[in-house]
């Protein structure tokens, strides 16, 4: 195991995904971390960047005892000036600010000066190699008994090692992918330097998570969570399922603006399939009779179905507590479980300990608050690909790993103007169409999100010789990595000839379909 000692920086977690990329098994914990309370030893220490100067009174420090326990240690950035700062107290120039690209120079010094040892951070990669900087402080000099190993134009100490120890400090971040060789040396580092073992896989993650699951919750704990269909949630569940069985209840609140069928295959994959205690609760009526008369404020809607959400959680919660506690010797529900994955969570496990600021959960709508209930996050540290990994390890199946995100107020943003019922009807059957047609020309892992909208407009058309005045559909589809920004996607003519065709024939009430080609900026996604 390697040891990642987090001072704060956006990348840290990116650390530990790149040692699971590597196979190796890593644990983050925060800056300030005991060693002597850790029970373990770990094979190497990675201190990672962080926001700070190390000469400031209130600058976070690793305990000493890491330059005890004789083991490699690699300072990044942050991790650099708190290995420098440990040697010695005078190397520091104070802030320089430097950020983005640069250019490094290895310096190698074969067996000679300083053992064999220092070139082997640099082992396998050239001797320019392109970098990302960013970083405040520079060193002005090296502690004593450090060599250099790497420079830029900018920073003349770029990269450093112990003539004896195996201590390495690198200003830059081998974890992002803007240094494109950076795995290179994260592997060097972990992998010949540390030796540590390359036996981590997915399956290993799921019996570890398993382990920690059943001992936080004990053996007679119960969890609640609510599950939409989506991938993150699912995965969630199946975990808990497979750590404590029945004591985990998912609820699926039925919120009448879900896809079509929606809730209907969401409870047989659940249940029939994965074997999930699942609950759904068909609460159309409620939020539909709340839309009632919301033509033109977005936010409203979204309001409405996240409030709804809530109260309906809320109250089917509190009924399953009091089943689960009648029927078996169970204890109270104290536990809520949330599908966060890591880009997800705001702020990053700090010095200041683990954060408690967590946004909320997209696919379903919204964390009760006043509910106190302890949260559970067997995700958190994960990306969504490794979560889509996750899910086919558990068996969840393809069509589900692969799905599209869904908004949590589903269809009613999809919906321009007011939500009732019928406009539900038109806009849920030209979606069903434009996905089955994607999934049909293979297109749909090419595309990140694809939806129909109904435009809140009628248009004139001509079917069967009748002049007919009816609404617009607008086709959505687009290409994304982070959905921060993203480009429509450029379908051939004949393909969307034929969902055009396709929805107005067969939806009543379309007389017309409009392809969307804004991207994001300046267009969201979603249309409202
Ligand atoms: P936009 O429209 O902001 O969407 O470009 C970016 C991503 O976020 C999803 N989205 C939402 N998800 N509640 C959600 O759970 C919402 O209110 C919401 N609004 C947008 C959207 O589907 C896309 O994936």
């Amino acid at each position: 195991t390697i040891l990642v000692l987090d001072f704060g920086s956006q990348y840290s977690h990116l650390i530990t995904r790149r040692l699971r990329e590597l196979n190796v098994y890593s644990e983050m914990l925060p800056c300030t971390q005991k060693l002597a309370d850790l029970g373990w030893t770990p094979k190497g220490v990675i201190l990672s960047g962080g926001p700070y100067s190390v000469y400031w009174n209130d600058a976070p420090h690793v305990d000493p005892a890491v330059f005890e326990l004789n083991v490699p240690i690699l300072g990044i950035c942050y991790g650099l000036q708190e290995i420098a700062w440990h040697f010695g107290k005078n190397v520091l120039a104070g802030e320089k600010r430097e950020y983005g690209h640069a250019y490094l120079k290895v310096e190698r010094h074969g067996d000679s000066e300083a053992g064999g040892h220092v070139d082997k951070l640099f082992a396998d990669l050239e001797d320019d190699m392109e970098v990302w900087m960013s970083h405040g402080d520079k060193l002005s000099h090296l502690p004593e008994d450090f060599v250099t190993v790497a420079t830029t134009s900018n920073a003349p100490f770029a990269g450093m090692a112990h003539k004896s120890k195996k201590y390495y400090g690198i200003q830059f971040h081998p974890e992002v992918t803007h240094t494109p060789k950076g795995k290179v040396l994260l592997k060097n580092f972990a992998v010949d330097i540390c030796e540590a073992r390359t036996d981590w896989t997915m399956g290993k993650f799921v019996d570890q998570e398993i382990e920690r699951i059943r001992r936080l919750v004990g053996p007679k704990g119960q969890v609640i969570g609510a599950v939409s269909g989506g991938v993150d949630s699912t995965v969630a569940a199946k975990l808990m399922k497979e750590a404590i069985g029945d004591r985990f209840h998912a609820v699926l609140v039925d919120n009448g603006v879900l896809r079509m069928n929606e809730a209907k295959q969401v409870k047989e994959t659940l249940t029939a399939g994965l074997g999930i205690n699942l609950t759904v609760i068909d609460a159309s009526e409620r939020f539909l009779g709340r839309l009632k008369g919301v033509t033109d404020d977005p936010e409203k809607k979204r309001k409405i179905i996240g409030n709804t959400f809530i109260e309906i959680f809320q109250e089917t919660a509190k009924k399953i507590a009091a089943e689960a506690h009648e029927s078996s010797e169970a204890g109270e529900i104290e536990w809520l479980l949330q599908g966060t994955l890591y880009p997800d969570v705001i702020e990053s496990i700090s010095f200041k300990g683990p954060s408690a600021t967590i946004k909320t959960h997209h696919n379903v709508g919204g964390l009760p608050k006043d509910m106190n209930l302890k949260l559970i996050e067997p995700l958190r540290e994960l990306f969504k690909d490794e979560v889509r990994e996750l899910g086919m390890n558990l068996g969840i199946p393809e069509d589900l790993v692969w799905r599209h995100p869904f908004p949590g107020p589903g269809i009613a943003i999809r919906i321009l103007g007011e939500v009732t019922p019928e406009q539900v009807r038109i806009a849920r059957e030209a979606d069903y169409i434009f996905i089955e047609e994607i999934k049909a020309a293979g297109l749909y892992r090419n595309i990140s999100q694809a939806f129909a909208a109904l435009l809140p407009v009628k248009a004139v058309g001509v079917m069967g010789d009748k002049r007919v005045h009816d609404q617009v559909i607008a086709l959505r589809a687009v290409e994304t990595t982070d959905f921060m920004t993203a480009d429509w996607y450029p379908f051939d003519g004949a393909f969307l000839k034929k969902v055009s065709r396709r929805i107005v024939n067969e939806v009543n009430g379309v007389c017309r379909v409009v392809y969307d080609i804004t991207s994001k900026p300046p267009g969201t996604i979603e249309m409202e």
